[in-house]
This record gives structure tokens, sequence and C-alpha cells, in this order.
């Protein structure tokens, strides 16, 4: 392993484990980028070599969407059309899930998919109880269209999901382009983006992920 590399990673665990479990203010990273650019893939490994815990918001959406409820009728409704879920509706299920992650003493809860448009970017902040909650950032996957559609397509074959046929899937990037960009934007504007080229194979992307978190790591060391 080269030194920039094992520095890199040990600075990542200390920062790490220098976030106490249990600390007042929750620490948050947001993780957007479009419909099958690699969100999942990639918090998966943050949650398995950081232990730091993925909430992925759609994984949420999807498991809620069974039951015969009127809000489980909403929530299938705009899966199935690639729409955005009203925003109480999303946050009621991450609230619950972020409080369970911080009870587990996670040092910092990555939270995927979310604010996907500004209703979730409002609903978020004028939420009380996500006042006690430090959002780190934004780790931002880009990745070109045509390789989403890819990536969708070959998840789409394994029958994982409802959402990835080739029409939803492009109605998703839709609204991707129309409702998620700007919020990207708008964190850029922030100065709060950790953007990701996430073209590359999984490893690639993952070594990438681990630099554009590097500035997020020094901030929190105080270096
Ligand atoms: P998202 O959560 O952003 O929708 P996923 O992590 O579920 O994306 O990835 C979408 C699909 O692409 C999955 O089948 C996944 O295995 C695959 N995938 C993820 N990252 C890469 C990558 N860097 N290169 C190729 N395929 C990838
Ligand atoms: O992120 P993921 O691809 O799993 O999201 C799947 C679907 O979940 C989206 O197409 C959308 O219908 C819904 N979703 C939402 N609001 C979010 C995140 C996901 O409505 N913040
Ligand atoms: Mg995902």
């Amino acid at each position: 392993m080269g030194t920039t590399r094992r520095l890199l990673l040990h600075a990542i665990a200390t920062a790490a484990a220098a976030l106490r479990p249990g600390a007042p203010h929750a620490r948050v990273l947001f993780c957007l980028g479009g419909p099958g650019a690699g969100k999942g893939t990639q918090c998966a490994r943050l949650e398995h070599e950081f232990g730091w815990a993925h909430v992925s918001a759609g994984e949420l959406l999807r498991a809620a969407r069974a039951g015969g409820s009127e809000e489980s009728r909403v929530i299938a409704d705009c899966l199935d059309r690639g729409a955005i879920v009203p925003v109480a509706v999303t946050l009621r299920l991450l609230r619950r899930a972020i409080d369970e992650a911080t009870r587990r003493g996670a040092p910092v809860v990555v939270v995927d998919g979310f604010p996907r448009n500004a209703d979730n970017v409002e609903g978020w902040e004028a939420d009380a109880a996500t006042k006690g909650l430090d959002v780190r950032g934004v780790l931002f996957y880009d990745v070109p269209h045509d390789v989403l559609l890819q990536r969708i397509a070959v998840r789409g074959a394994s029958g994982e999901r409802d959402d990835d046929d080739a029409e939803t899937a492009r109605r998703r990037i839709r609204v991707y382009e129309e409702a998620t960009r700007p919020i990207v934007d708008l964190y850029a504007r922030r100065g709060a983006l950790l953007s990701v080229r996430g073209e590359g194979d999984v490893e690639e992307v993952w070594r990438l992920t681990k630099e554009a978190l590097a500035p997020l790591v020094g901030a929190q060391e105080g270096v």
C-alpha cells in the first residue's frame, strides 16, 4: 500500500473514531447522484470499511410501500412514476433511521438519495428534529446519462427493482436533471459539495470517494 493511501486511510479512520458515539450533534453526510450513479454501492463501502451508517431514502420508501394505508399508496404511486414522495413522509422514515443509527453509535450517518428536490431541502431545514444534526456536506457522484442507463439496465436484469425498466429509468433521469441538479448546484454554492467522477469501475470510484472525503476529514481533525 502506498504511503499517501495509508495516510489517507489512517486519517479517515482516526476521524471516524474521533466522532464520539452518542455525541449530541449526530454527523450527517448527504449523498446524491443520478439514478444508477453508484450511490448505494459506495455507501455500502463506507459502511463496511469505516463503520459509517448507510441510510437510503429510496430503500426506506420501497420498504414502506407495502401495506394498505393511504400513505403507502402515495409512496407506491410516486415510486412507480419515478416521482419524488412528499417530504413529510420521507423525513419521518429518515428521522427514525438516523436516530437508530446514532443510538447504535455510528460516527457518521450517510443519507443516500436525499435531499432530492427543493421540497426535500425545505422540509429538512424547517424540521425542528433535524436541528441537532450536523450536515457535513454532500457527497456527489457525477456520471453521464449513457452510463446511468447502462448500469440501470444491468441492475434491471437482476429483477431487483420495479423501477429499473427503460421507460421509468429515463423518467427518473429527467426528474434528476430538473429537480435534483439544482440542489446539487445549491450545495456547490454553499461550498458543501464533495464531487466524485463516478464513471470508472467500482474500485476506481472508491479511490476517488476517499480522496473527495479527505477535506472533510481534515476539517474534522482540525488540520
Ligand atoms: P444508485 O444507488 O446510485 O442508484 P447503485 O449503487 O445501486 O446506484 O448502482 C447501480 C448499478 O450499477 C448496480 O447494479 C451496481 O452494481 C452497478 N455499479 C455501481 N457502481 C458501479 C461502477 N463504478 N461501475 C460499474 N457498475 C457499477
Ligand atoms: O435513490 P433511489 O434510486 O433508491 O430512489 C428510488 C425512488 O425513491 C425515486 O425514484 C423516488 O421515487 C423515491 N425517492 C423519493 N425521495 C427521495 C429519495 C427517493 O421520492 N428523497
Ligand atoms: Mg440506490
